[in-house]
């Protein structure tokens, strides 16, 4: 059918029926996602709706019950996040894994420490090599926070713009995002939204999850809606009030006439 044929051209991304059970609770019920090549696709829903489930899916660290996973037209299984990454699929999760007491150089490299010599038992770790290329992808990124810096010595925003930048390093296709800017000030909030900005001129498919409807509006262009574990809706950004996201959010019925584009916040 034609429209099969344009998704494969269109998406990059094409989750179908995704259902996850864990026992008893099902957290995911026949949920279709789909992101589109080089855009911001922010996932919305109330606390419990089954936002970090679904992405868990797409990054290894969760199975489906039920449904299929293509990347690129060509279905999948990502059995575990070693098979994401070698799909390019890198993940900020919800629960932010940096070492406080380690540097900003060994936080972004962490799990993946550069090594000289033929193999990594008798190599040794290239510290030099690293601290190099954390510097470059920092100022590549504007990111003005020092490499040799502890993170326990940032700030929340810092360490989040750390933790992004960390996904940034193995030159990903697609980049999720699991509430980057919560808990963070507005400023620190602003910094990871203009790096987002960058990562899509970048050439980069983003998914932000975010309960900050004023950021998903300004950085997404789609919003995919989940309410109790299922699908409430994908709506384009230019068209769309914050009362029809929220409505959506709750299970309401949408509005079929969204009043006036919403200024750019
Ligand atoms: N490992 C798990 N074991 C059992 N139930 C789980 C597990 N992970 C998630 N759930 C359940 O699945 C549902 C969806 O949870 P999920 O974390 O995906 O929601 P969310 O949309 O990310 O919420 P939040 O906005 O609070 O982060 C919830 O009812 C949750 O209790
Ligand atoms: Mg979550």
């Amino acid at each position: 059918m034609a429209a099969e044929r344009q998704s494969t051209e269109d998406y990059i991304v094409e989750m179908e029926g995704i259902t996850k059970k864990f026992g008893e609770v099902v957290a995911l019920e026949d949920v279709d996602f789909r992101l589109r090549r080089n855009e911001v696709m922010a996932l919305a829903g109330d606390n419990g709706a089954g936002k970090s489930t679904l992405i868990k899916c797409l990054a290894g660290a969760h199975q489906p019950t039920a449904g299929t996973i293509r990347i690129n037209g060509e279905e999948i299984s990502i059995e575990n996040p070693r098979q994401a990454k070698d799909h390019g699929i890198e993940t900020t999760f919800q629960d932010l894994a940096v070492a406080g007491n380690l540097t900003v150089t060994k936080n972004i490299f962490l799990g993946r420490e550069k090594v000289n010599g033929p193999n990594t038992i008798l190599g040794v770790l290239d510290k030099g090599r690293m601290r190099k290329r954390a510097k470059e992808l920092l100022e590549d990124l504007e990111i003005g926070v020092d490499v040799d810096a502890k993170v326990s010595n940032l700030s929340g925003g810092e360490r989040q713009l750390v933790s992004i930048s960390r996904t940034l390093l193995s030159d990903p296709k697609i980049v999720i995002m699991d509430e980057p800017t919560s808990a963070l000030s507005v400023e620190g909030a602003e910094r990871v939204l203009q790096l987002i900005e960058r990562m899509q001129n970048q050439g980069i498919s983003i998914i932000l999850i975010s309960h900050n409807l004023d950021y998903v509006r300004r950085a997404a262009d789609r919003i995919t809606v989940l309410h109790q574990g299922q699908s409430a809706g994908v709506i384009e950004k230019d068209n769309v009030e914050r009362e029809d996201i929220v409505s959506r959010m709750l299970g309401g019925i949408p509005d079929d006439e969204p009043g006036e584009q919403p200024a750019d916040v």
